[in-house]
């Protein structure tokens, strides 16, 4: 773990780094929320430059960022390295969500909060997936901040919590929209087109500067309420919203963050991941969603940084 001790446990004076050898890569361990803390998690890989992590866990889901497959596919790709998550699995602690998550987005994985059955998932994975031909660019964020201009949507802001931090967010009122909202050094920028919207729904796009584990994040989320509620749902943390009827055809989101850690989120309604639905672009770094096949419902659409 990171600076906070759990000093009802036993823990190390030192944190441990802990690598082995196998024919099949370089593999590192850690469990639960030591992903969240830069030693030991960044540490293996930008020091000790693991191609694998075993990682057993017992991960309670916390919409909007923190649901299992949804932080744990992000983690592999903005880090770079192959992921095995096996999270313990019991619903009534909001405890699911597994998978065997790649540089390129997760190749299986399991999200059941409706019954008790485990799974053993199965995928073939590349041993050192910084030597295959499909590993993603290396994206310079900071290049990118200093080149971006502000979108003209957005001047609209209002502040509301998601659980304790305090988001500066905008509604996004149109169908199609370029917007940018800022907070301290962090300025996120949407450009955006729906299909057609549900009148039930408000989406609303938000930054975040500041310490929460994870330290700042963009974030463009669906609320289950209209306008005038927004505020209330958000300062009142209301129930988190797990599907969607509003439909995307395109996004693009990005972020000026000062590091090159940055963890990209896409969840689609029903808490679905969105493999090979969307990519994180070395220009001009932003998760740009592909456009696809069919038009895409999504919850929440997050990246944040390290
Ligand atoms: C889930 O966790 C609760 C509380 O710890 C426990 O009572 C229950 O037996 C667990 N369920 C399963 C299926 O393990
Ligand atoms: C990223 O861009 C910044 C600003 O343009 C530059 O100073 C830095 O050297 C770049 N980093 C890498 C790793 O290319
Ligand atoms: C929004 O961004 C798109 C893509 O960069 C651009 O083509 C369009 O002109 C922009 N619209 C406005 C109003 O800035
Ligand atoms: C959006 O389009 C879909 C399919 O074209 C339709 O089923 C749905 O009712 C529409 N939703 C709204 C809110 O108009
Ligand atoms: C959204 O709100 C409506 C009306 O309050 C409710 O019936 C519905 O269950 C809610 N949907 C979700 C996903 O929370």
């Amino acid at each position: 773990m990171g600076d906070k001790k759990e000093i009802q446990f036993n823990y190390p004076k030192e944190p441990e780094a802990v690598t082995f050898e196998t024919p099949f890569g370089k593999f590192g361990i850690f469990t639960c929320f030591d992903i969240l803390f830069h030693e030991p998690a960044v540490v293996l890989v930008s020091k000790l430059q693991v191609d694998t992590v075993l990682f057993p866990t017992a991960w309670m889901n916390v919409l909007p960022f923190l649901t299992a497959i949804e932080f744990h596919s992000a983690w592999a790709m903005g880090m770079g390295v192959n992921l095995l998550s096996a999270n313990t699995h019991n619903i009534s602690l909001a405890m699911t969500g597994s998978g065997l998550f790649t540089p390129e987005g997760p190749t299986a994985y399991y999200y059941d909060s409706g019954t008790e059955e485990g799974c053993l998932l199965l995928a073939e994975l590349s041993a050192h997936p910084c030597l295959s031909p499909t590993y993603p660019p290396a994206v310079n964020w900071s290049s990118y901040a200093a080149s971006i201009k502000r979108f003209p949507g957005g001047k609209d802001t209002f502040l509301g919590a998601v659980r304790r931090d305090i988001f500066t967010f905008s509604e996004l009122r149109h169908k199609t929209g370029n917007y940018t909202v800022c907070q301290g050094d962090l300025c996120c920028h949407l450009i955006y087109r729906m299909s057609n919207n549900s009148k039930d729904e408000v989406y609303v796009l938000g930054a975040f500067d500041g310490l929460h584990g994870v330290s700042v994040g963009c974030i463009c989320l669906h609320t289950n309420h209209t306008k005038t509620l927004v505020h209330y749902y958000l300062n009142t943390c209301g129930q988190p919203v797990e599907t969607a009827e509003t439909k995307f055809e395109m996004f693009s989101l990005s972020g000026t963050f000062g590091t090159n850690y940055v963890f990209p989120e896409v969840l689609y309604s029903g808490v679905q991941l969105a493999p090979g639905e969307f990519e994180v672009m070395g220009h001009p770094g932003a998760v740009i969603f592909l456009q696809g096949r069919e038009w895409k419902r999504i919850t929440h659409l997050n990246i944040h940084s390290e």
